[in-house]
């Protein structure tokens, strides 16, 4: 089970909130615990999560450079997209269904795009919810995440209640293969930890379809099978990942 820490400093109301929300107990920072229990503690710049070995404080600001216009404009979620030429001036409206700890929708956002995050885990919500609260705090990320809207809860009802299609749905479940998921360090350890392999990627993909977005992108390992084996309209591949597009014209 995991136990809640709060050192001196830690917001009061974050320490509440967050013991209710759980159904868990404070304990002192530095306490000791049972092996293998995870401990998330509150200090004063928010949250870390502690499991073993790993450490993990969920922050967007050390992207800061894949955001300036020359990299964003390189990375290939941005080309699969379609943001990569200056929108038109149009704003882009963007679903990230499958949110994480919301790197991709930073680089969407930072593209320009209007993102609406999703994420059903209630402890990745939390470290989202802290990472976007830093980067609305950090000059070179405010703008940025000025445009991301995070809801804590299932996409696949989020979807169903969009007032207006979107022009993407991006979608980036776990992957059964995690070793090849094409996710690096304490990120892959994280969802390692906490989530299984989707086990839901039909509903999500129909989900998205239902949406009637302009186009789906779908972040799979380079390698991997297509999502529900669904062959995209085209793909981008990189070193170690590969994002399937699906067009919907319009
Ligand atoms: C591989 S991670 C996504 C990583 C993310 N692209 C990033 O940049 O950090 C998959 C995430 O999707 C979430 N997820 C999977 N299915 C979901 C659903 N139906 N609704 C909301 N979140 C979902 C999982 O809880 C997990 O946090």
């Amino acid at each position: 089970m995991m136990k809640l820490a709060a050192e001196e400093g830690a917001d009061p109301f974050l320490v509440r909130r967050l013991s209710e929300k759980f159904c868990i107990p404070v304990i002192q920072a530095g306490q000791a615990v049972p092996d293998g229990e995870p401990v998330l503690l509150i200090d004063r710049e928010g949250l870390t999560l502690i499991s073993g070995s790993l450490r993990l404080r969920a922050d967007l600001t050390g992207m800061a450079r894949r955001l300036k216009p020359h990299a964003l404009r390189g990375e290939l979620l941005v080309r699969a997209a379609g943001l990569g030429k200056g929108n038109g001036g149009k704003t882009i409206t963007a679903v990230d269904a499958t949110a994480g700890l919301g790197e991709d929708a930073l680089l969407l956002a930072a593209a320009g795009c209007e993102v609406l995050l999703f994420e059903r885990d209630p402890l990745i919500a939390e470290l989202l919810r802290d990472a976007l609260r830093k980067a609305a705090l950090s000059d070179g990320l405010r703008d940025a995440a000025e445009r991301m809207h995070f809801r804590e809860g299932d996409s696949l009802r989020g979807l169903s209640e969009l007032e207006t299609p979107p022009d993407v749905v991006y979608l980036d479940p776990m992957f059964p293969e995690r070793r090849k998921s094409g996710l690096v360090g304490k990120k892959l350890q994280l969802f390692q930890m906490l989530e299984r392999p989707c086990p839901d990627e039909a509903e999500l993909f129909e989900a998205a379809v239902k949406a009637c977005p302009g186009r789906i992108v779908v972040k799979r390992p380079l390698k991997g099978p297509h999502l529900d084996g669904r062959k995209p309209s085209w793909s981008l591949g990189g070193k170690a990942v590969r994002f399937d597009v699906y067009s919907f014209p319009r």
